[in-house]
């Protein structure tokens, strides 16, 4: 009886590019997808951007286009991403939906009439100039416990204390660098604390098949410590749905974020004829599967199904969770050139061996996993180029040289162990566990075995000897059928790469069932041609250094943290951190780089047909540089001369229309004015460096 089975992947913030970290989930559940798929399971798989809250709202502004082009813009850049990488989703669609308003607004009146959501007034950090309360991770200032410098609202940096935004010293606004006030407002809540979401939330967790145990462990953790009610609510200005009944309140991102799993499910049903209420409804027989990553686990296992519980419909089958990627050891990082985005992966390696490294490391649990780049080659060399395509260009060509491509019996003996149920079946067992490590290992071996079967009756020795025809046909023949199982155990893994060898093998597209029956003789098969190629270190390495250098305003990706209480704010903030107005740290080499000098200004004057630039004679002691500088609107120049600044001594001349500009002077300025001329302290004298 084929299972019907829906599988989500969490969707991706609509404010960031889709990176190496990213597709460790969109990978692993791509692969069982398409092993429940091959199996004969009707599975739909479906996802999508999400987009609403005040990093991406804040983000479309600073950019200057509206929140909704934003989110169109970055739908087409992550689609194209996953297409790259084969991720093939039932169905790619954005939180910003009507069909998620749709099962918003149903969940909240009925959590609302089950008297779950309760409002009340509480007191938050607003921005006055801005006009807008600020999330925590949008106030700055100095830590309470070790006194550092601007440090986010919910914690620090640099000696780890976490604290409340109003316990900061000296807050700051973030975004427009204002002085927060204290200002009340209503908020909704879910009644978290209700005891039937407790008493209920006590019993899910507890089903084995629900949660894995390391996670059901922490679950308990969370559960003896007590829930408190979650505020779902944020005022506008805020990009989101607005709350029916209560205007200028908005739902928080985070409880439409799941609520889209829903929407885009009800698009696919809407464009196939699927029944959306068979998979929702609270007794269906259908299951329901979500991959997340370990940062997210409070939303999917305490808050989704409790609100689901509770506004009378299904809860998950299954909640997979997976741990953090690493790279070479390490946590992503621009500087390393080891935040790689998915766009400049695919500029230079084949998203196959990603996807067979991914798949060799992973084994259904919450630990992190780790992309050595060294190993990464080395596996892919060894166990896919070495082992598994070798099979079959060793013996193709003697099948269409000396048999006019035309495949004979097969040695059924060789075969068995190939297509027994017990190699069938660990295989299996381990896909559907998500032990793909486990399922690989167990291809790899069979590899060895195929390729000793090769190795021991040595066809390009056969193919010399007279009167060998019929053991050379065999042997290859038998060589290739291997190669097809082979082919059929990792197609979900490589489905180009199952693709192309279906092509050359001349057969459908293989289902899990072709397991049982060996290619058929007289069966005539195509040319081979050449399936993959090894990875080239070289190429990895330039990966690396283009994205060292990269200026892309990407930050660092949050830690692969610890599991706390708080972890739910916590992934608030790695969301918010995206659109962080700051620069992305540098190291102080970076900052060395710079040559900022004290240089005086011998002389200034105005230029001939620029209607913003003056024309400014910097004396650095040693020597003068020109510098067209673009302060007209803020200095005569008779008013400069004489004065001292602060310039970049060591900026690339530039040729302009008026003249070559040597350099540049530094001044401030944004919305509330400018630009204003650096000047140093008295004693400064021309030439001495800035450091
Ligand atoms: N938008 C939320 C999810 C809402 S689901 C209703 C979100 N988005 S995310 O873009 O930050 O992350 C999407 C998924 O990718 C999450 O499951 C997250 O755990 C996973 N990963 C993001 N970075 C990762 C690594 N560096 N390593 C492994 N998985 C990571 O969270
Ligand atoms: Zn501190």
């Amino acid at each position: 009886m084929p299972r019907k089975i829906l599988v989500t992947s969490a969707l991706p913030y609509a404010n960031g590019s889709i990176h190496l970290g990213h597709l460790v989930e969109y990978i692993q559940t791509d692969i069982w997808v398409r092993f429940q798929k091959m199996r004969g399971h009707d599975c739909h798989y479906v996802c999508a951007d999400d987009t609403h809250g005040t990093p991406i709202m804040l983000r479309a502004e600073k950019e200057g286009i509206t929140p909704e082009q934003l989110v169109e813009r970055t739908w087409h850049e992550h689609k194209r991403d996953f297409d790259g990488f084969h991720v093939d989703f039932d169905n790619y669609y954005s939180t910003n939906t009507p069909e998620t308003r749709h099962y918003a607004d149903t969940i909240y009146t009925r959590l609302k009439a089950a008297g779950l959501i309760e409002v009340r007034a509480i007191e938050q950090f607003y921005d006055p100039v801005k006009e807008m309360f600020l999330p925590d991770r949008f106030i700055k200032g100095e830590c309470p416990k070790c006194h550092a410098k601007d440090q986010y609202g919910d914690n620090c940096e640099a000696c780890g204390a976490a604290y409340q935004p109003t316990d900061l010293i000296e807050p700051y606004s973030a975004v427009s660098g204002a002085k927060p006030v204290r200002k009340q407002s209503d908020h909704h809540f879910f009644k978290l604390s209700d005891p039937r979401c407790a008493d209920f939330l006590k019993q899910w967790t507890a089903d084995p098949a629900h949660v894995q145990a390391e996670a059901a462990n922490k679950l308990g953790e969370w559960l003896d410590a007590g829930l408190s009610d979650w505020d779902i609510s944020r005022d506008a200005p805020y990009f989101g749905f607005e709350i029916p009944g209560a205007p200028g309140k908005y739902y928080y991102v985070w409880l439409d974020a799941p609520i889209g799993y829903m929407g885009s499910f009800q698009n696919l049903c809407d464009r196939t004829g699927l029944d959306f209420n068979e998979y929702w409804k609270p007794d269906s027989e259908t299951e329901l599967y979500h991959f997340i990553g370990k940062d997210i686990l409070y939303f999917h296992t305490l808050f989704w199904p409790a609100e689901l519980a509770h506004a009378g419909f299904r809860t998950p089958t299954g909640v997979f969770c997976h741990g953090f990627l690493t790279v070479n050891g390490l946590k992503m990082s621009k500087s390393r050139g080891t935040f790689i985005t998915a766009e400049s992966y695919l500029n230079h390696l084949n998203p196959e061996w990603l996807r067979y490294y991914y798949a060799a490391k992973l084994n259904g649990s919450m630990e992190d996993i780790d992309l050595n780049l060294e190993d990464f080659a080395a596996r892919v060399n060894s166990d896919l180029v070495g082992k598994y395509v070798n099979i079959a260009s060793r013996c193709a060509g003697f099948i269409s040289k000396r048999f006019g491509g035309k495949l004979g019996a097969v040695d059924m003996n060789a075969c068995a162990e190939f297509s027994s149920a017990f190699a069938e079946g660990a295989i299996a067992a381990s896909y559907e566990e998500r032990d793909f490590g486990r399922a690989l290992r167990e291809i790899m071996r069979l590899a060895d075995v195929a390729n000793q079967y090769i190795a021991e009756r040595k066809p390009w020795e056969m193919a010399k000897q007279e009167g060998r025809e019929a053991e050379l046909h065999e042997v290859c023949s038998t060589a290739l059928t291997l190669f097809r199982d082979l082919t059929l155990y990792l197609k979900p893994v490589l489905p180009k790469l199952a693709e192309q060898v279906e092509v050359f093998l001349n057969i459908a597209p293989l289902a899990w069932n072709d397991i049982w029956s060996p290619l058929p003789a007289g069966h005539v098969i195509n040319d081979y041609q050449h399936l993959m190629t090894r990875i080239d270190p070289k190429k990895i390495e330039t990966m690396v250094e283009e994205n060292k250098q990269s200026l892309a305003p990407t930050p660092e990706v949050a830690a692969p943290a610890p599991i706390k209480h708080a972890q739910h704010q916590q992934n608030e903030a790695k969301a918010e951190t995206a659109a962080s107005p700051w620069e992305p740290f540098i190291s102080i080499d970076d900052f060395t780089k710079v040559d900022l000098r004290i240089a005086r200004i011998a002389h200034a004057e105005h230029v001939e047909g620029a209607d913003k630039l003056l024309k400014l004679t910097l004396d650095l002691g040693t020597e003068t540089r020109t510098v067209f500088a673009g302060i007209k609107s803020a200095y005569a120049p008779e008013t400069l001369v004489g004065r001292l600044t602060v310039m970049v001594a060591n900026l690339a001349p530039r040729k302009m229309k008026f003249g070559m500009s040597e350099g540049m002077v530094c001044a401030a300025s944004d919305e509330r004015g400018g630009p204003f001329l650096l000047s140093p302290d008295s004693g400064a004298q021309p030439g001495m460096r800035i450091k």
